[in-house]
């Protein structure tokens, strides 16, 4: 039983903070631009309403009557073969392994904002030249800012649900929303906003591959933190008569809206200076720093802003990857918060030495596995492959493992009868069929 509750307001801003981090504002821009636009914009919001919505119901509900850790509500709650079940539960070393190479890229995110102040890069070659740098020979600067992030996020943990958790999102995230208010309503008066608009919104269906829908649910996935046990872990300490349902889409319209905002003002800042919106991961730490260079003295405050505000919304994300496995061990091994918090940090801390080192061309000779380095191995492994995977147990247990009357009980004064069943055919039957047909299509098993 978690004892200490999040406040209600608490919560949505703990789980919006999970929800909102590098995927929106790096990742979404990127794939949204590779992807072709509108088109994929349009089929990732009907996505994150239809899956989204769904798999967060599913997990709110999950911890909401389960209220203890990950491992133990997926026994508990089984009707039949809790023994079994529990190691559905053991996903949350997921999201633990995303977090080791998370904070290396947390890393560079503040060397970009100690860069936003020293000096732009007058090119795009010469913001090549530094990313690269960076990435492929730099291991002192990449270590020295993986291991702040590794003290900060464990400081926080340290702290608990309430003091630690729930007070930095209180102070973060409402930060975060100010500074990419300003940064909106700046580029909004700009001319390319409107190219930017229009890139994002007009579809052109042509461009639509079934790529781009699976690429699109595998997004919704991870931007909601879903299928990792980080979504439920935090649920366990929802306040008594939270209504789920609105939960759910709350946070579902929130992240949309941010990732959607984020893309609007990186857009805007790239057409404006003739920059092209195809650039795949390279997009914010290669283009938009030559980008802002263009912009002059305010280019170095946009920078500084933009940089510190995805800063912010990548530490709230990563402390929701930490904090699962800290409840377990304190749940069911008896460990002190220290102890608990101390063990994942200095886990995921090595492992995201290992893999800053295997971008280092001078090691990654040897740290090379069928043509790839540990850091795009991890990536691969947890975003692409476990966090489906982690879906799909999430779902099937909800909906066919739990006991359908105490949901039922929990869903129909929300949702009515008829929204619940249609809820209950999603999680049970077209939400895993989807996450099977996302694995195979990524792991090049079929493409669909
Ligand atoms: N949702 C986060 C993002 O969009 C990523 C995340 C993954 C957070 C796993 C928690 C757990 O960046």
């Amino acid at each position: 039983m978690q004892t200490i509750k999040f406040s209600r307001f608490g919560f949505i801003l703990a789980a919006v903070g999970s929800a909102v981090g590098l995927g929106n504002v790096w990742k979404f821009p990127y794939v949204t631009g590779e992807y072709g636009g509108g088109a994929f914009v349009l089929v990732y919001l009907i996505t994150a309403l239809f899956v989204g919505v769904f798999v967060l119901i599913a997990e709110l509900l999950i911890g909401k009557l389960g209220q203890s850790d990950a491992v133990s509500m997926f026994e508990k709650l089984a009707v039949n073969n809790g023994k079994y079940w529990k190691f559905a539960g053991f996903i949350i070393i997921v999201p633990l392994i995303i977090l080791s190479y998370y904070s290396v890229i947390i890393g560079w995110i503040f060397h970009y904002i100690v860069i936003s102040f020293t000096a732009l890069p007058s090119s795009i070659e010469e913001s090549k030249e530094i990313f690269m740098t960076l990435l492929t020979s730099d291991v002192e600067t990449q270590l020295f800012y993986h291991t702040v992030v590794f003290a900060l996020v464990m400081g926080i943990i340290l702290r608990g649900v309430k003091d630690g958790i729930e007070k930095i999102n209180k102070i973060l995230m409402p930060l975060l929303a100010l500074i990419l208010t300003i940064l909106f309503v700046y580029s909004m008066s700009l001319d390319s906003f409107s190219s930017a608009v229009s890139f994002m919104f007009n579809p052109d269906f042509t461009k639509l591959s079934s790529t781009a829908v699976i690429v699109a649910i595998g997004q919704a996935f991870y931007t909601l933190s879903l299928g990792m046990g980080v979504i439920l872990t935090y649920a366990a300490s929802l306040p008594k008569n939270t209504n789920i349902v609105t939960s759910s889409l709350l946070i579902t319209v929130i992240d949309t809206l941010v990732a959607v905002v984020a893309g609007l003002i990186i857009f805007t800042f790239l057409f404006d200076q003739g920059a092209e919106s195809t650039k795949g991961p390279g997009l914010v730490f290669i283009s938009l720093p030559a980008v802002f260079y263009e912009f002059g003295s305010i280019g170095t405050v946009l920078s500084i802003s933009f940089f510190v505000a995805i800063a912010f919304a990548g530490v709230t994300s990563a402390i929701s990857m930490l904090e699962p496995m800290v409840s377990y061990l304190i749940s069911r091994f008896n460990y002190t918060r220290q102890k608990a918090a101390l063990i994942c940090s200095l886990f995921f801390y090595i492992l995201g030495v290992l893999a800053l080192l295997s971008n280092i061309t001078e090691y990654s000779s040897f740290m090379m596995i069928g043509g790839k380095g540990l850091f795009d191995w991890l990536d691969f492994l947890a975003s692409t492959i476990l966090v489906p995977i982690g879906g799909i147990m999430a779902v099937l247990f909800v909906g066919h493992a739990m006991d359908a009357n105490r949901i039922n009980e929990e869903l129909i004064p929300l949702l009515g009868k008829t929204l619940t069943k249609v809820w209950f055919f999603m999680v049970r039957y077209v939400i895993p069929a989807a996450l099977v047909i996302v694995i195979l299509n990524e792991t090049g098993i079929f493409k669909f």
